[in-house]
């Protein structure tokens, strides 16, 4: 099983992500500000990644911290969460996270300072270890819905690499339709600029002997056209109540092709993804990263000196380009607003921690 991250007594350790496909190294993070700087440069990176990473950067901070009483304590906490909170705009996962510490924070406080420690400590791993089982649970949820045999596209990299670890969101599907026997073979784009799936998604693939053929992003219209596509299977960044769901930049146009020729666009994703705050996609945040990702591969310049670039890192697909959203307590289909606040209702029977 693929880890990406892990909490240990020496501090967070994770697999720089920057480094792969060439290298597995993993790198320990001894304080929070490593930890966010790690979040903010995308060391780790994906939505619940981010969400978990946020948690153990929390808890790390406060187990590091001076305060020998509640006030100092708290003080120290709001500034940790305030600057985890900075490190990227646009995956709900990182303030869902960073809400649920609060909320341990709150429960805890009567015990004093010990207690506090203790609690954020526990409940960052707890969230790691629903994590993992949630995307088991996407797995076997959206492994059903594949078709027996056929090739399924992904986009960016939503696989262990985006979670805790293990199955993935989207991969999840994939990996939860091998398991059932079923011959897929997965079509995976390369996502520029920042190459998530070229640099991500082939090396899980291929290190999980799952057959992966890359392809860049402009094949994708004539993937489809010619008959190479059966389905779509994306993660996403932050679902609104409506459904419109924002994921990696060049998804919506996925998504508009897969319309054309009648192929299932389908988005997996953990209820922490979900922002049932959000009416619909136009109050999420797009992240806009720095225009050297567009006008460099690595340290090499591809476009002239002096050209402007922009790089919105997310787009938004609206809800009536999606056929399904599989969580991990079951598929929702649309209308959305209605299935996804009675699967959000629903008890979670999969995991009690
Ligand atoms: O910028 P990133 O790499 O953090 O973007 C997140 C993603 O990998 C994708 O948008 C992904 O499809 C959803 S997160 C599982």
């Amino acid at each position: 099983m693929i880890k990406t991250i892990e909490w240990t007594e020496k501090g967070v350790v994770l697999i720089d992500q920057l480094e792969l496909p060439a290298r597995e190294l993993y790198r320990t993070c001894t304080s929070y500000e490593e930890v966010a700087d790690a979040i903010r440069r995308m060391v780790i990176r994906g939505a619940p990644a981010i969400g978990v990473a946020a948690a153990m950067g929390i808890a790390l901070g406060v187990k590091n911290a001076r305060a020998k009483d509640l006030p100092e304590l708290e003080r120290e906490f709001n500034h940790i969460c305030e600057v985890l909170g900075k490190t990227r705009p646009t995956a709900v996962n990182l303030f869902w996270a960073i809400e649920r510490m609060r909320e341990t924070f709150r429960r805890a406080a009567g015990g004093g300072v010990e207690a506090v420690r203790t609690a954020l400590v526990e409940e960052a791993q707890r969230i790691y270890a629903e994590d993992l089982a949630q995307c088991e649970a996407i797995a076997r949820h959206g492994g059903a819905l594949l078709p027996a045999q056929g090739r399924v596209l992904t986009h960016c990299n939503a696989g262990a690499l985006c979670a805790a670890g293990g199955y993935g969101t989207a991969l999840g599907v994939i990996r939860g339709a091998v398991e059932l026997k079923k011959q897929v073979q997965v079509l995976a784009t390369e996502t520029r600029p920042y190459l998530q799936g070229a640099r991500l998604t082939a090396w899980e693939l291929h290190h999980d002997h799952i057959p992966v053929t890359l392809i860049t992003d402009s094949m994708v219209g004539h993937m489809m056209k010619t008959g190479q596509v059966n389905c779509v299977v994306v993660g996403a960044d932050r679902i609104a109540a409506n459904g419109d769901t924002a994921n990696k930049i060049g998804t919506y146009t996925i998504a508009v092709l897969a319309r054309e020729h009648n192929l299932p666009f389908y988005v997996a994703a953990p209820f922490s993804s979900i922002d049932l705050s959000l009416p619909s996609g136009e109050g999420i945040p797009i992240e806009e990263r720095s225009p050297e990702e567009v006008t460099h591969i690595g340290a090499t310049r591809i476009a002239p000196e002096g050209v402007p670039a922009r790089h919105p890192a997310f787009d938004v697909t609206p809800a009536r380009l999606i056929a399904a959203i599989v969580t991990e307590k079951g598929v929702a289909r649309p209308p959305f607003e209605q299935s996804l606040k009675e699967l959000a209702a629903a008890a979670v029977s999969f995991f009690t921690v």
